[in-house]
């Protein structure tokens, strides 16, 4: 990011190594900045247009987004993640999600650093929903978890959850897919925690037998369809957003990261509002019940929603950069800006 006169503008590559060495036993802290950010974010400090979705005719499942934001306050910085989910990808033995995300200077706008990305979308998205299960739950903090969807996203969560110091006593997993749950589940026992862990082949039985539910499944479009399933009144973290009929929702308290970006794109939220035709389904925003604005509800299921917002990747990234830097290892590019004279 140098941006003097004499100097031309220098450009960094940081590979996902370097993103882990980075995030390694961060956990709490990295909650802690996404909490800054989001805060941040509401407070208007902030430019977060909505995602853009390229998707394609020839291979429905597979879509590219593009995230552009721009994050005030301590961070002071512009950019854009553009992430990849090609679901395929997992029978080929790699990620589905991958992601670069850009870290432009606001001074002069240019960017300064490509950041290798699946890493730092997780540990976001896990920072975040870690966030939200410990202010959507403020008396008792569940104990009996269910991984709905055993993949990436779910080992994260985990891992943040655990980084937070929840107390967890059982763990159930179900996936459509008897590997993911196999590798999940062996995660889990390599992990050294202690909980009781539960590989559940009915949907139903793993969302009756947790308090808080964690999806992360790559559903398209509601496979859940029974609100009497959730009579428990588990608080759900809907990190998938696609997975919960609108019925589901429309019987229970629902909070959201951002309503403008997460009633869009057939999410459950939006689905549920174009069945009722308003949004008076909406409990409020984690902004909100941060602030002290919006009681948490009890009596009924929680479930928050989040869209994912391009800040939040922002922060976190930016967070990777001065880490990388400040370790004295950030692979600088030579050149990368080079025709830097106006006139030749
Ligand atoms: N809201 C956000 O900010 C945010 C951020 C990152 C990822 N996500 C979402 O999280 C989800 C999970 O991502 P991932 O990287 O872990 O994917 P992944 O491919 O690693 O894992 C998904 C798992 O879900 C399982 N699955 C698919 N359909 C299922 C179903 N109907 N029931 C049970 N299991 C099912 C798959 O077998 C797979 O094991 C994706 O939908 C992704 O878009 C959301």
């Amino acid at each position: 990011m140098t941006t003097s006169r004499s100097s031309a503008p220098s450009f960094t590559v940081i590979s996902g190594a370097q993103v882990q060495r980075a995030l390694l036993g961060r956990e709490k802290q990295i909650v802690d900045l996404v909490d800054s950010a989001y805060r941040l974010h509401s407070a208007g400090d902030s430019v977060n247009p909505p995602s853009y979705f390229l998707r394609f005719p020839d291979r429905p499942s597979s879509r590219i987004i593009a995230l552009p934001a721009s994050l005030g306050g301590q961070f002071g910085v512009d950019g854009i993640k553009w992430i990849s989910s090609f679901p395929d990808n997992v029978a080929r033995g790699i990620p589905r999600a991958s992601a670069v995300l850009i870290l432009n200077d606001p001074g002069t706008g240019y960017p300064f650093a490509c950041v290798e990305s699946s890493v730092v979308s997780a540990a976001r998205t896990a920072a975040f929903a870690t966030l939200a299960a410990e202010w959507l739950s403020p008396r008792l903090r569940p104990r009996r978890i269910g991984f709905f969807g055993a993949g990436f996203i779910a080992r994260y969560v985990h891992t943040f959850l655990t980084a937070r110091e929840w107390p967890i006593d059982e763990i159930g997993v179900h996936d459509v897919s008897a590997e993911s749950a196999a590798g999940f589940r062996g995660y889990l026992e390599r992990s050294g925690q202690t909980a009781r862990v539960t590989v559940h082949d009915s949907a139903e039985r793993l969302v009756r037998s947790a308090d808080l539910v964690v999806f992360a499944t790559v559903a398209g479009r509601p496979h859940l369809n029974d609100p009497s399933w959730f009579s428990h009144n588990p608080l759900v973290l809907h990190v998938s957003l696609r997975d919960l009929a609108p019925e589901i929702l429309l019987t229970s308290a629902n909070v959201v990261d951002d309503v403008e970006h997460c009633l869009k794109a057939d999410t459950s939220p939006h689905l549920a509002e174009q069945l009722i035709g308003n949004r008076s389904f909406l409990t409020g925003t984690l902004a909100e019940v941060m602030a002290g604005r919006v009681p948490v509800p009890t009596g009924r299921p929680v479930v928050f929603s989040p869209f994912g917002l391009g800040v939040l990747d922002l922060a976190v990234g930016k967070f990777v950069y001065d880490e990388v830097v400040r370790s004295g290892e950030p692979h600088i590019v030579d050149d990368f800006f080079h025709e830097l004279r106006r006139y030749g």
